[in-house]
């Protein structure tokens, strides 16, 4: 039986490897990054340490299958990851040696590349105190209703908490995702052209910010 509830600690493991699996438009992060662990912290960190009641879990028969990640403001969002959590990551990945691989190298390029999206489109999510999104349903599970029933959870605890609008950013590329996301009443407000590292080549898509209006 499927169940819809909020995270709790336990589900740490479950749901850090669900969002490994599936961060490549449903496929597994190795296809462009090298380090799982690494990846992890940069994709939940904030999330699961500092805002983990904004997050929900799908529980199969006991099993976690699939999360969503809230953020009610993302003003606290991006200067917790700016401040705390970039700062950490930078001495675990010369711990690790992550900086060090051939990989990342043309990681950071395609990042540098992509400057914009920080500093010129986040900008403004940055002082709107709107929230967003990150969702991941596993392989097996898909295409169940699962998706559907946690974006539901966290519109209802965002409705709760007087947030007006929840954003997810999309690869123009996921077509699930895409058509999910209309369906569920969200709209393309915004697309920016990005650049993405694919083994020894760059390849580029379009960052499609998807908004729901909850009031
Ligand atoms: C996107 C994702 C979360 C959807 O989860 P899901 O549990 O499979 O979705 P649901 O079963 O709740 O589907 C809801 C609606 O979305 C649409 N949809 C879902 N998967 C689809 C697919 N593969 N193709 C077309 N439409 C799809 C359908 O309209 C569906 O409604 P219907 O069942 O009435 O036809 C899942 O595919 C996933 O985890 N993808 C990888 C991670 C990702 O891309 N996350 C989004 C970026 S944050």
């Amino acid at each position: 039986m499927i169940t819809i509830r909020p995270f709790n600690k336990t589900d740490r493991a479950a749901l850090r490897q669900i969002c490994c699996d599936v961060a490549d438009r449903g496929e597994k992060i190795e296809n462009f990054f090298p380090d799982r662990e690494f990846a992890a912290d940069l994709l939940t960190s904030y999330y699961l340490d500092y805002e983990p009641d904004s997050t929900f879990v799908a529980d199969v028969d006991g099993a976690v299958v699939g999360y969503i990640n809230g953020c009610l403001d993302n003003r606290r969002y991006g200067l917790a990851v700016m401040f705390l959590i970039i700062p950490k990551l930078i001495i675990k990945g010369l711990v690790r040696g992550v900086f060090f691989r051939r990989e990342f190298l043309l990681i950071f390029k395609s990042m540098l590349k992509n400057w914009r999206r920080v500093f010129v489109w986040r900008k403004q999510s940055f002082h709107s105190h709107q929230g967003h999104l990150h969702i991941g349903v596993a392989k097996g599970f898909r295409t169940q209703s699962i998706g559907q029933k946690l974006v539901r959870a966290l519109l209802d605890y965002a409705r709760q908490n007087n947030i007006h609008e929840l954003a997810a950013s999309v690869h123009d590329g996921n077509t699930a995702a895409c058509r999910f996301f209309e369906q569920l009443g969200f709209v393309a407000r915004d697309q920016y052209p990005m650049m993405m590292a694919y083994g020894d080549s760059f390849k580029e898509y379009h960052s499609v910010s998807y908004v729901k209006s909850i009031i």
